[in-house]
């Protein structure tokens, strides 16, 4: 099961980009093109919103019980691979999946279009950054994990 459930996170990081991608996508286009914000553009935040807690969840289950989960082999910030998925890594990926919650709740609030556009947008495409720097990319030498689950 620990195994299924990194393979999850691994794969929801996809999900993820996916959809913070098509959220700055429309963000931006409503925005540069005075659009009227619409249900779908909402539809589309609520979605990437989603992904992102799931993907909380399962990373909070990891942290805490996984192969590196703070209850399994304690929490040590001298050794590099740990300090990375004990500490960097969540810490950055909340901060982000903080802003993806916020950018959605722009969708909620009595803004005017552009306004609700322009927030949404700052929010996602800082959170974009976040989830680029704290992903463990393959070419992160010590903390390197598979670009696919599995792989
Ligand atoms: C946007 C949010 C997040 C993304 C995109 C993400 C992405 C990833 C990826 C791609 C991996 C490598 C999985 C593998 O080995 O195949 C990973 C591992 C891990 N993540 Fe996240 N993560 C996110 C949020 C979090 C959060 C919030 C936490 C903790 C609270 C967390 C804790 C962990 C831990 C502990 C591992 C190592 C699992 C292991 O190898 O046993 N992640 N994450």
């Amino acid at each position: 099961m620990q195994t299924g459930l990194v393979h999850l996170h691994n794969f929801l990081r996809w999900v993820i980009l996916i959809l913070l991608l098509l959220s700055i996508f429309k963000a931006y286009t409503g925005w540069k093109g005075n659009k009227v914000f619409s249900a779908s553009d909402k539809k589309i935040w609520l979605f990437t919103m989603i992904a992102s807690h799931v993907t909380l969840l399962l990373g909070l289950y990891q942290w805490t019980f996984g192969r590196l989960g703070i209850f399994s082999i304690g929490l040590n910030m001298k050794d590099p691979v740990q300090r990375f998925f004990q500490m960097e890594h969540p810490v950055t990926m909340i901060l982000a999946i903080i802003l993806i919650t916020r950018g959605y709740l722009f969708s909620k609030k009595d803004l005017a279009d552009d306004v609700k556009y322009k927030k949404a947008l700052n929010a996602f495409a800082l959170a974009l950054l976040l989830i680029l720097v704290a992903v463990p990319w393959p070419y992160k030498a010590a903390v390197a994990r598979p670009l696919f689950p599995g792989m």
